[in-house]
């Protein structure tokens, strides 16, 4: 009998939950397929809903809909990690002790790595970061081109060259959005310095648009798939690029089919009409000027609130523009927040430390290496004097909106005493910088000649000497809001050098920086120079990985750093070109970034592009093509036989650059096509075979405002860096 009841009332039980299953609206029933549901929920909306749906309730929320169960949008910084939590309504952090993050190295550490598995690995795992912290729109990576060493925020980027920025942003996009997490790449578009960042009007050839500043974008959308951008402060031809008709509305939405959602910067938004009409979908943060300060409580006054909601309710803007924005919005959480099925993420996890590590190893870049200095197997020497306060300082706070807290920074001091033993390693910071806060620090608050002698003493008896110098996250060196003042290392580290050197010439330099320096002063003095990155939580690891050999060195440089200055091609057309009047600013280097500049107008880079050694050396076999005659939607396969010839394993980034004969435009000597990073034993040989469309092969023609691939003679080099060819095929296009 009692079974017979409990079976009636199962019965009974299921066939209600069955109903109410079957009664989930459209907008909820994720059998459904997301357009379907856009729609519906759409049409639940009433407009006071969908006006509080495009803008901030908070310093990085949306409110959603609470009425449906359509939940809030959350974002968080940043590219390099999950930034600690802020306050509600103003810039101070909110003090929580659970957010400690893994910070990864900086960006121009992951271009430096060529490493595009590396890439997919490390949106991953920042994404699980940003998974775990309830964060649905994770705002990076950045991606504005390096077009000159004084830009504050180059090492948040990846580098000069639109191909590898492109090849790399789109795995570490998928990596994010895997968690089922908005990535959302900034900042669209030409937001390539600091200074004067919220008002400089950018005047620029379609021509450099389109093959230098664009294509990031262009593969993080159409590749990559991304479900936000992140319009940038500054103006392109007299209009805001956060709400920019041509950028937004013609070029993303456009020519790309965008179908994501563009955010603001935060305070990037600046006109009511203009948001409506080209193409913003998020407003945030007006008001504030991104990093410090805010108006308190402005959200109903954002433009595109209230006086978006008054225009709209006179019929002065169309209900279509509306629709259009919260449909971009509904999709991007039916992609993230109301996706049921999404990963839960993940923490500083031995994992994510051991992708940031190993990011870490494959970015440094060596660039000099006489008599063998590096690497320093343990039993080379009895000691090693460390120098130089980037050897100990914290570099994860400061630098601006990609600061972060962080549960562990593991210095290059402590890397090295870690690998090494302490009674190997001594220490003297031999120079100071001061604290690192928004505010310039000009002058050392120490008394440098102090530290400078106790560095010079400690020299003297040192059988060798490892200088840690470089930049730091302060004010106008390596940090948003404001660029370098100098393409000098700062706070007397050159005198200091100089100092050391006289005493002992066993010195290596070991760079940390996020722009190029002025080596000049040091450089042939020196048995050795690496350049090293922002590294994060597992800095000293990485770092002390390839000092000592454990790991081979692999990276090669993202950007050519330039002898002097004027020798970068944006600064040597003058204060027109760079930074502008304050008001007006001419890219007059045009196509000629970074080495397009220095192989075109044969203006030898101290360190090219694509340039870095190793513990070992590779050969290269010769460079052979399919094919002789390539028609226009051909793919040409290259292959070359890169042999390791040394005695320790290591990688070779194979480089290939493409030269057109006789184009009927001015082209670049050479532009970078197709690169490839193989592991190779010692003595070992591989095939390494590339693909080139020809299609990649084009320029894009300003008047035609069509890409042109014409029919000529090209030659592709594999090279071991933009300055150095190795090899060479010429293959014709028909
Ligand atoms: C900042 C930055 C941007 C950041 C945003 C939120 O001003 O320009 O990259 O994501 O505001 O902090």
């Amino acid at each position: 009998m009692k079974k017979t009841l409990f079976l009636f009332i199962t019965l009974i039980g299921l066939s209600i939950t069955n109903s109410m299953a079957q009664k989930l609206p459209v907008y909820l029933d994720d059998t459904l397929d997301i357009e379907t549901r856009v729609e519906d929920a759409l049409s639940r909306l009433t407009l006071e809903e969908k006006i509080a749906m495009i803008h901030a309730q908070s310093k990085f929320s949306t409110p959603g809909v609470p009425r449906l169960g359509i939940p809030e949008i959350w974002m968080s910084d940043g590219p390099h990690g999950v930034r600690a939590e802020i306050s509600w309504d103003t810039w101070a952090y909110a003090g929580w002790t659970n957010d400690s993050c893994t910070a990864f190295p900086a960006l121009t550490c992951l271009a430096a790595s060529f490493n595009p598995q590396l890439a997919s690995e490390y949106g991953k795992a920042v994404g699980e970061e940003a998974r775990f912290r309830k964060k649905d729109i994770l705002l990076g990576p950045g991606v504005n081109m390096y077009r000159h060493p004084m830009n504050g925020r180059n090492f948040e980027y990846m580098g000069e060259d639109p191909y590898l920025a492109s090849t790399l942003v789109v795995p570490y996009v998928k990596g994010v959005q895997s968690n089922g997490v908005a990535a959302c790449v900034k900042h669209f578009a030409l937001n390539n310095q600091e200074l004067w960042r919220n008002q400089i009007d950018v005047e620029v050839s379609d021509r450099a648009l389109y093959e230098i500043y664009l294509p990031a974008f262009k593969a993080a959308v159409i590749d990559g798939g991304v479900w936000s951008i992140m319009g940038a402060y500054n103006k392109y031809r007299g209009q805001h690029t956060t709400h920019h008709k041509r950028l937004t509305n013609e070029i993303l939405k456009g020519e790309w089919n965008f179908d994501g959602c563009v955010v603001t910067d935060w305070g990037s938004a600046h006109d009511t009409d203009e948001a409506a009409l080209n193409g913003l979908d998020i407003e945030m943060g007006s008001w504030t000027n991104g990093l410090t300060w805010g108006e308190s409580f402005a959200y109903d006054n954002y433009f595109m609130a209230q006086p978006y909601l008054e225009k709209l309710k006179k019929g002065e803007l169309p209900m279509s523009t509306i629709d259009d924005k919260v449909r971009r919005v509904l999709r991007l959480q039916y992609r993230t927040n109301m996706n049921r099925n999404r990963p839960l993420g993940s923490f500083t996890t031995v994992e994510h430390y051991d992708v940031a590590r190993r990011v870490g190893q494959q970015g440094i870049v060596l660039l000099k290496n006489e008599k063998e200095f590096f690497p320093i197997a343990s039993n080379k020497y009895k000691k090693i004097l460390v120098v130089g306060e980037n050897a100990t300082r914290k570099l994860t706070p400061s630098g601006g909106s990609s600061e972060l807290k962080v549960k562990q920074e593991i210095s290059p001091l402590d890397g090295l005493i870690a690998r090494y033993g302490a009674d190997m390693i001594e220490y003297a910071m031999g120079y100071g910088s001061g604290p690192s806060i928004y505010e310039q620090v000009t002058e050392s608050p120490y008394d440098t000649e102090a530290l400078r002698k106790e560095a010079v003493e400690k020299a003297k008896t040192a059988e060798v000497v490892l200088f840690f110098g470089g930049l730091n996250k302060s004010h106008l060196q390596d940090c948003e809001g404001g660029d370098r003042t100098s393409y000098e290392l700062p706070f007397g580290q050159y005198e200091l050098i100089e100092e050391i050197l006289k005493v002992n010439k066993n010195v290596g330099v070991v760079i940390i920086s996020g722009n190029g320096v002025d080596m000049t002063p040091f450089v042939d003095k020196v048995p050795a120079v690496m350049q090293s990155w922002y590294l994060g939580s597992m800095a000293g690891v990485s770092t002390a990985d390839v000092i000592s050999g454990d790991v081979n060195a692999s990276g090669r440089m993202p950007f050519s750093v330039s002898r002097k200055l004027t020798d970068n091609g944006a600064m040597s057309y003058g204060e027109k070109s760079y930074p502008g009047d304050g008001d007006k600013q001419h890219y007059l280097e045009d196509i000629y970034v970074g080495y397009r500049w220095h192989t075109t107008k044969k203006i030898p880079a101290l360190f090219p592009f694509g340039y870095g050694l190793s513990y070992t050396t590779f050969g290269y076999g010769d460079l052979s093509a399919d094919k002789k005659e390539y028609s226009k939607d051909d793919v040409i396969n290259l292959s070359v036989e890169i042999t390791n010839n040394g005695k320790v394993a290591g990688c070779e980034t194979v480089q290939i650059y493409s030269s057109q004969a006789k184009p009927s435009v001015e082209r670049p000597i050479r532009e970078l096509k197709a690169f490839d990073k193989i592991y190779l034993q010692p003595g070992e040989k591989k095939t390494v075979t590339l693909t080139v469309p020809v299609e990649s092969l084009a320029y894009f023609d300003d008047a035609k405002h069509a890409w042109v691939v014409e029919n000529d003679t090209f030659t592709l080099s594999a090279c071991a860096s933009a300055e150095k060819v190795l090899k060479q095929v010429k293959i014709k296009v028909k």
